[in-house]
């Protein structure tokens, strides 16, 4: 544990301009500076950061924070690594409160794999550049496939030698206790080496540490295994690792994509070739964690598929888990008998990139035109096709997505996109009422609905006559769109920030709807605070009125009561083209809110006229009819604006 002093002194001398600058090139605009926002795509720069309150704020997503928040976003560190980290920038000597360390044998333990990681690395990497057998097989092997002497020191690869205990040996002459090789998987119970005769590769967690190694096998002759692998220790859990993902982090970030193979090599291949977004699952099926890690980094992943991937139906039944994390997946399927590292090899750079570029697909479209094409015609094994489609489809948590898939989908499959958007419907609703339930079962309470009613039927709290129109529509707007970026002239925003902006917390205040009220708060909270505005977030709600709200709004065939239309002249533009409307939506919703107020600020002004005018108040008289004209002025004007000038990014 860091000692608070430290902390102190750390949070003390970080300033927030010096550690944002480098990541993000700023200029000076008054006493702040701007640039653009690292965490969201943008053309016009609404990423500041002040000085003098030390703090940065995106007024285009709403992230905002301190230097550690910024880390912690931008790194993906934790906070003690966000902490190291400046104290290494600034030179702090950290103070580590002794007894906790004392106290915390898991902590111990961790520390001293780390150590024993780091030796045996160094030792890899010696081996590989300066011994006979390093020089003559391993860097030999490695030059052979194309690798420059750059790459494979800026990984730390390494060679492990033939003698059967030469690392554990001089391990253990360093002072490393057999115990803790073992434990960290280089040694094995008989002392001896784990990894023999293999070229090494390290294996870094998202800090650089090394966590792990693997070995390959020299050439295509030798037996056993072509890669052996470090156990599982408190350092490395396979399932929480992507290979490549230390050095790939700031590229994926740029490049907002990342791209996703199966091999050690190819990730160094690609690197090599200035293709640096690119981590490797390491040959088995990707985990929701994963995947998180990658998406701390970008919402964009492009997976790369082996050539002779006999197991490509299995493989994008596991893709359904990155869907569900609300990532956009592209797959590009190699040439028989390629892999990234050969095809690239074959290709060269550019006509590579090229190649990934104009090959690859969106994975449900991919996925949809794949299984087709094995149905044939075969009509049974087309109803199984369109369920795995309805499948993937009810995984994507934006419904404005779902939809589009849908569209898409029921063209290329020619089903009906009512029956698609019924499947759907069923499954989304299916998965949320397992999740609330799953929910509600871990936190324990008491009495768990046995019939858990159908969230897409409106409850008493969630039926649209219970609200003003006006109010229900702003409020559908943020929990479907909310975290949408749109333009408003120079200027971009998130349709949140942009209606949160025109309707002030006072305004809110005099919402109708206590639960809409409570929405909106909530919204204005978040942005502040800098939380995620998603749908996604609305859908774990702990407010069940909320989530249940949400889910609603999200069936992409909510409709309003039936003469909604008619009744507030409301045009439902999230319904057909959503992905052109929200901009306008929003603009719309406000202005519909505004002109409803005014509307009813002039109905209660004419009554005060009448009034004055009954009780022959001449002055008062005078007075609230110049008021009715600045009234009517106003109103004119609300309805009068330019509805072009908001467009969404
Ligand atoms: N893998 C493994 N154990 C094996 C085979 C494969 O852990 N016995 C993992 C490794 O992470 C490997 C990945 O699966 O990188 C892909 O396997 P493969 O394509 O066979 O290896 P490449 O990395 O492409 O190695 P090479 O280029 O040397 O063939
Ligand atoms: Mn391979």
């Amino acid at each position: 544990m860091i000692a608070q002093k430290s902390v102190e002194r750390i949070l003390d001398t970080a300033r927030i301009d010096e550690v944002v600058a480098d990541f993000v090139t700023l200029r000076k605009r008054g006493a702040n500076l701007l640039g653009l926002c690292p965490f969201h795509t943008e053309k016009t720069p609404s990423f500041t950061v002040s000085p003098a309150k030390n703090l940065f704020k995106c007024f285009g997503c709403g992230r905002g924070g301190d230097t550690v928040k910024f880390l912690r976003e931008h790194e993906g560190f934790s906070y003690p690594e966000a902490l190291r980290f400046l104290a290494a920038k600034y030179q702090i000597e950290i103070e580590e409160t002794q007894e906790q360390r004392r106290d915390d044998p898991e902590e111990i333990l961790k520390d001293q794999l780390f150590v024993v990681n780091q030796y045996a690395r160094d030792y890899f990497s010696k081996q590989l550049f300066e011994s006979e057998d390093g020089k003559g097989l391993g860097l030999s092997y490695f030059k052979e496939r194309g690798f420059r002497e750059s790459i494979l020191k800026k990984f730390d690869l390494g060679f492990a030698p033939t003698s059967g205990s030469a690392l554990t040996i001089h391990a253990v002459h360093e002072g490393f206790r057999a115990e803790i090789l073992q434990q960290a998987g280089l040694s094995t119970t008989h002392n001896r080496d784990f990894f023999r005769e293999r070229v090494m590769f390290t294996i870094h967690g998202l800090s650089g540490k090394p966590v792990a190694f693997a070995g390959r096998i020299l050439g295509k002759t030798a037996k056993g295994p072509k890669y052996i692998n470090s156990p599982e220790t408190p350092i490395y859990h396979k399932s929480n690792v992507l290979y490549g993902l230390y050095f790939a982090r700031q590229a994926i970030r740029r490049e907002d994509n990342c791209y996703l193979v199966e091999g050690y090599t190819d990730v160094l291949s690609l690197v090599q070739s200035g293709i640096e977004n690119v981590v490797a699952s390491s040959g088995t099926a990707l985990t929701a964690e994963q995947i998180r890690l990658i998406k701390r980094f970008t919402p964009n992943m492009t997976i790369l598929f082996d050539g002779d991937a006999a197991g490509l139906n299995a493989a994008m039944r596991g893709l359904d888990l990155v869907l569900e994390q609300d990532m956009n997946v592209r797959v590009v399927v190699l040439p028989d008998g390629q892999d990234p590292d050969s095809y690239l090899s074959a290709l060269g750079p550019e006509k590579f990139l090229h190649f990934l570029e104009t090959e690859r697909k969106d994975f449900i479209l991919f996925k949809t035109s794949q299984l087709l094409k094995q149905s044939k015609n075969d009509p049974v094994a087309r109803t199984q096709v369109i369920k795995e489609v309805v499948k993937s489809i009810s995984r994507v948590p934006d419904p404005i997505k779902r939809g589009e898939y849908i569209k898409v989908c029921s063209q290329v499959l020619q089903v009906e996109e009512a029956l698609l958007i019924a499947e759907t419907n069923k499954l989304v609703a299916a998965d949320i009422q397992k999740n609330n339930r799953d929910r509600e079962r871990q936190e324990r309470r008491e009495d768990i609905q046995t019939t858990s009613p159908d969230p897409t039927l409106p409850t008493a709290e969630t039926k649209p006559e219970k609200h003003p129109p006006q109010e229900l529509d702003l409020v559908r707007i943020l929990l479907t769109g909310g975290d949408k970026i749109i333009q408003v002239g120079d200027e971009e925003y998130s349709v949140a920030n942009y209606i949160l902006r025109e309707l002030e917390e006072e305004v809110i205040q005099e919402f109708k709807s206590p639960l809409l009220r409570t929405i909106m708060l909530d919204f204005m909270d978040r942005i502040e605070k800098g939380n995620s505005i998603s749908p996604k977030v609305f859908l774990q709600h702990p407010n069940e009125d909320i989530r249940n709200l949400t889910i609603r709004f999200l069936s992409p065939d909510y409709q309003y009561s039936d003469n909604w239309e008619e009744r507030y002249q409301i045009v439902l533009h999230t319904q057909r083209m959503p992905e052109d409307n929200f901009a306008r939506d929003a603009q719309l919703a406000l202005q519909r809110y505004q002109l409803h107020k005014l509307d009813h600020l002039c109905e209660m002004n004419a009554q005060r006229i009448k009034e004055a005018f009954e009780a022959e108040d001449e002055e008062q008289y005078l007075h609230y009819l110049k008021f009715q004209q600045e009234l009517q002025t106003l109103r004119n004007n609300v309805a009068d604006q330019d509805l072009n000038t908001v467009i969404l990014k």
